[in-house]
């Protein structure tokens, strides 16, 4: 569904991605991870035009993304929910649920997207009115997965969910991705949490320094080599 060929990117002079490489399979969980400072979040803002390329290409079944703008990704069906979770402090749970079915395509469905967010996460009902910054940490990633599912999307790329929450939050959490897998989404899970990350996934990449070390399928998954790798033992 979406390939990264020999993919470089950065920020200014610094270069951060060294020819990456990943295949995303339609209707399947792929999880990247790797320790802090890898390069995991750079790949995923220039997989959402957030950053340019300088060499290399993102292809979404078999159309180049290549410096289609950030805005323009709902449109393709894409949706980052950002690491540290980017709700609006300031406005309400349901107005941070509409913003994410901004884009004009997704209006007439909102009624029904947002039904679909409740029922998924109860617990923003409840909050509905609440201002988003008065949210606990684990409501604020309820509610940043909630607004990246206001515009209905079939690849979904989500940037470490777990961060800085309790286990039984975690727990929810992933009980929520395996749920959006069932529906058949596409999903792109970056996370610290290696172990719960390749529980869920169907395939995993590790990377390091700006480059991909591993590939495997996630049933092959030693979790002893890959924590050898992760902290290049
Ligand atoms: N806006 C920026 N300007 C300059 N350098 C940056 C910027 N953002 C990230 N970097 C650098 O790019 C490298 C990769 O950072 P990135 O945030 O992609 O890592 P990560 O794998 O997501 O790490 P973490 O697990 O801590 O989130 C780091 O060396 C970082 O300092
Ligand atoms: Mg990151």
């Amino acid at each position: 569904m979406l390939e990264i060929s020999n993919l470089r990117a950065g920020y200014g002079a610094i270069n951060v991605l060294w020819d990456v490489s990943l295949s995303i399979s339609q209707g399947k969980l792929t999880t990247i991870i790797g320790p802090n400072g890898a390069g995991k979040t750079t790949l995923l803002r220039a997989i959402m035009g957030l950053l340019p390329a300088s060499q290399g290409e993102v292809r979404l079944n078999g159309q180049s993304l290549n410096g289609t703008p950030t805005w323009k990704m709902a449109d393709v069906s894409m949706t980052m929910i950002p690491e540290g979770r980017m709700t609006f402090r300031d406005m309400s749970v349901e107005e941070n649920l509409i913003v994410g079915a901004f884009a004009k395509q997704h209006r007439a469905r909102l009624k029904d997207n947002l039904d679909m967010s409740y029922q998924m996460f109860p617990r923003l009902r409840e909050r509905r009115t609440q201002l988003a910054g008065s949210l606990s940490g684990g409501e604020a990633q309820m509610l940043a997965m909630a607004r990246g599912l206001m515009s209905d999307p079939k690849l979904l790329i989500i940037d470490e969910p777990s961060l800085g929450l309790a286990p039984v939050v975690v727990n929810e959490l992933f009980e929520i991705l395996t749920r959006l897998k069932e529906e058949g989404r596409t999903i792109i899970l970056v996370e610290q949490n290696t172990h719960r990350a390749v529980g869920v996934a169907d395939h995993v990449y590790l990377m390091q320094s700006g480059k991909v070390v591993l590939s495997q399928p996630a049933a092959e998954v030693s979790l002893d080599h890959l924590h050898d790798l992760y902290f290049a033992r």
